[in-house]
């Protein structure tokens, strides 16, 4: 299941929203953040790229393990954003590069290390962007993938596809675990470590951040509240008398490596 909206919408939500992001306490402080520095380990990097950067969190984490640090996205308004942030997140020597993911401007085997955090599920096409990873990787270089996945569950998975892509209409599709695993491997990569987490959210600061029109958001509610059981015990789905609904996405961590 995927959504077939045009190209490039992942421009025209991020780049109308990009301060909403960059102001995101989400985004800035996920315990995802802490996993991608924790699988660098004691390593030290010569170049690596964030793709997918955004506001530049994930660039800006791990910038201090690696001797060039390029940000890179296919929404201007984002890497603004990133250009802003980089001094006061520490991390001022980060490079700004506008590009989409599966045409990265660099030479064969030039990079160290590739990171991308919840991005992945809007690209259109994730094989032809890990083959694009593996080109671009040297021997031995790693890639660092978090992004939410889809529970096991079907009926939780269909509902869960269906609110993000109500939510943002440049959501692609969660993969499951097993079908991350799978597809890092058959591109060519080793995969190395996984972990799992989850990311905590709120409505209705979830349907704000993503800019979503009031009476809709007011809708999306409605169907996180009236959720099936199925989805309800998968995202922890609990309305407080306030009105507001806490709810979390599974996340996967996947460190892999290139032979
Ligand atoms: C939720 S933000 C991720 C933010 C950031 N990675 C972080 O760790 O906070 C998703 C980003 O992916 C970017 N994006 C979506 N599709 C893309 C593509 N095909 N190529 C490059 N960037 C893309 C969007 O412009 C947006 O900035």
């Amino acid at each position: 299941m995927t959504n077939a909206q045009p190209d490039r919408s992942s421009q025209s939500q991020f780049g109308r929203l990009a301060g909403a992001y960059g102001a995101s306490k989400t985004h800035a402080q996920a315990g995802a953040l802490a996993s991608a520095a924790s699988m660098l380990g004691d390593r030290r990097y010569g170049t690596a790229m964030d793709i997918g950067a955004g506001p530049g969190f994930t660039a800006f984490a791990v910038a201090d393990h690696c001797d060039r640090i390029v940000a890179t996205d296919v929404t201007p308004e984002m890497l603004e954003q990133a250009r802003s942030l980089r001094g006061e997140r520490g991390a001022p020597q980060t490079e700004l590069m506008l590009t989409a993911a599966e045409s990265l401007p660099c030479r064969d085997g030039s990079l160290d290390l590739i990171t991308c955090r919840t991005a992945a599920h809007h690209f259109l096409n994730v094989d032809s962007w890990l083959a694009e990873v593996h080109r671009a990787l040297a021997p031995g270089g790693e890639l660092i993938l978090i992004d939410t996945i889809s529970p096991d569950d079907a009926q939780a998975t269909s509902w869960m596809h269906d609110i993000e892509i109500w939510r943002d209409p440049s959501h692609v599709r969660n993969l499951t675990e097993a079908e991350w695993v799978d597809a890092i491997e058959r591109a060519g990569l080793r995969v190395a470590e996984t972990a799992i987490s989850r990311v905590d959210l709120e409505y209705p600061d979830w349907t704000e951040r993503a800019g979503m029109a009031k009476e809709e958001a007011v809708r999306l509610g409605r169907a996180l509240k009236d959720a099936p059981p199925a989805a309800a015990g998968a995202f922890g789905i609990a309305s407080r008398a306030d009105g507001t609904i806490e709810f979390y996405w599974p996340i996967l961590s996947v460190k892999a490596v290139k032979p």
